[in-house]
C-alpha cells in the first residue's frame, strides 16, 4: 500500500513562484510514490472578505494551476474542499479538541489579523488551523508537503490527532509535515525579511504565475541586493541567497555549479541570466493554463469530489461513534 500524501492551496489572490517552489512542485515530484490528494480549500478562503462571483471563479482557476503545474488527475485525487462536507463536520469535533490556548500561540492569526485588528477579526480566521487539520486527518494522512510557514499548523494537527487518540482511542493517523530544504520560504524580492506572498500590497516583490516574460524581467531587475559584490549562498546576505536559490531550483543545478556559473560576474549579469531561466522555467506551465474548460474541469472536480468523500465519511463516522455522537 502506498503512503498517503495530502495538501492544498486557497483559491485567493494570485500564486506565485514561492507556492510553486515550495509547493505545487514538490507535490507534482511526489504524485507517483504517493497515494495523493489536493484540495482547493475554499473554505479556508471565506475567513477573510472575500467577492463571491470572484471566489467561485478562481477555485475553478486554481483546479487549472493545479494540472498545469502537471499534477495528473489519474494519479491524483483533486477536488474543493466544501464538496466534501466532511470537512466542516470535523471541524467541530476537533475545534472541541483543541484548547483556546493553542490557538492564540499560531503565528499566522496574529500576522493576518494584524491588519485590520484582532477584534475585527472574523472568529473563522482565529479557528482556521482546525479546519485544516480536518482536511489532513480525515484522509489518515502520513505526509503533508507545505511550505515552511504551515510548520505551526502541522504540529497543532498532530497534537489534536494525539489528544483525540488518546481521550477516544486510536482514530486518526499523526501526519508528518514534508518541508523541503531549499524553496520552503521564498522571500519578496522587494524586503528579504517578509515572505513572497499573495497579499503584499508591494506587487513587486512576487513573480507571480501568470506575469509575463517582461514583467518578470522587470521585477528581477528591481529586485533589492544586498552590500558586497560577491554571489553566493551566505545566510547574512538574504537578498542575494533568496535570488539564488530561486536560480538553483528553477535550473535544478546544484548550489556549488550555481556559485561557480556566478562567480566574477556582477548583480546586473546575475539578474540576466536569472530572469531568463525563471521564464524558460515557467513557459510550459504558462502554455498549459488555458488548455483546459470549465467542463472538463468540473467533471475532474466532480470525479475527485465523490472519491475523497468515499475516504472521509468513514473518518467521520469512526470519529462521530468514538465520541458518542452517533
Ligand atoms: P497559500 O498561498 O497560503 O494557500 O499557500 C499554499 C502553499 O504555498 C502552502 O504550502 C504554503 O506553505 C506555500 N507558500 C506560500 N508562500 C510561500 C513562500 N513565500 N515560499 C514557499 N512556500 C510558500
Ligand atoms: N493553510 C494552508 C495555507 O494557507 C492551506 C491548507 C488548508 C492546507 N488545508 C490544508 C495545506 C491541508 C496542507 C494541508 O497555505
Amino acid at each position: 500500500m502506498k503512503k498517503r500524501i495530502f495538501s492544498g492551496a486557497q483559491p485567493t489572490g494570485r500564486l506565485h513562484l514561492g507556492n510553486y517552489l515550495g509547493a505545487l512542485k514538490n507535490w507534482v515530484a511526489l504524485q507517483d510514490e504517493y497515494d495523493s490528494i489536493f484540495c482547493i480549500v475554499n473554505l479556508h478562503a471565506l475567513t477573510l472578505p472575500q467577492n463571491p462571483k470572484t471566489l467561485r471563479q478562481k477555485t475553478l482557476d486554481l483546479a487549472r494551476i493545479y494540472l498545469a503545474a502537471s499534477i495528473d488527475p489519474e494519479k491524483a485525487t483533486i477536488f474543493i474542499q466544501a464538496d466534501v462536507p466532511e470537512h466542516a463536520e470535523l471541524t467541530w469535533i476537533l475545534l472541541c479538541t483543541a484548547r483556546m490556548g493553542e490557538l492564540e500561540r499560531m503565528t499566522q492569526f496574529k500576522d493576518k489579523s494584524q491588519k485590520g485588528g484582532r477584534e475585527r477579526s472574523s472568529v473563522g480566521l482565529f479557528t482556521y488551523p482546525a479546519l485544516m487539520a480536518a482536511d489532513i486527518l480525515l484522509y489518515h494522512t502520513d505526509l503533508v508537503p507545505v511550505g515552511q510557514d504551515q510548520k505551526q499548523h502541522l504540529e497543532l494537527t498532530r497534537d489534536l490527532a494525539e489528544r483525540f487518540n488518546r481521550d477516544f482511542g486510536e482514530t486518526f493517523v499523526i501526519p508528518e509535515p514534508y518541508i523541503p530544504k531549499s524553496g520552503a520560504n521564498i522571500r519578496s524580492l522587494q524586503d528579504p525579511a517578509k515572505k513572497m506572498s499573495k497579499s503584499d500590497e508591494n506587487e513587486a516583490g512576487a513573480i507571480f504565475l501568470d506575469d509575463d516574460a517582461d514583467t518578470i524581467s522587470k521585477k528581477i531587475k528591481r529586485a533589492v541586493t544586498d552590500s558586497g559584490t560577491e554571489i553566493n549562498f551566505d545566510e547574512t546576505r538574504p537578498a542575494i541567497h533568496n535570488l539564488l536559490t530561486i536560480y538553483q531550483l528553477v535550473t535544478g543545478k546544484t548550489e556549488q555549479e550555481c556559485v561557480e556559473n556566478f562567480a566574477g560576474k556582477g548583480y546586473g549579469q546575475f539578474k540576466g541570466e536569472l530572469a531568463e531561466a525563471v521564464v524558460e522555467y515557467l513557459r510550459p506551465f504558462q502554455e498549459r493554463i488555458s488548455a483546459y474548460d470549465d467542463a472538463e474541469l468540473n467533471r475532474i472536480l466532480r470525479t475527485g469530489a465523490e472519491k475523497a468523500r468515499s475516504i472521509a465519511s468513514v473518518t467521520l463516522a469512526d470519529a462521530y461513534q468514538k465520541t458518542g455522537i452517533r
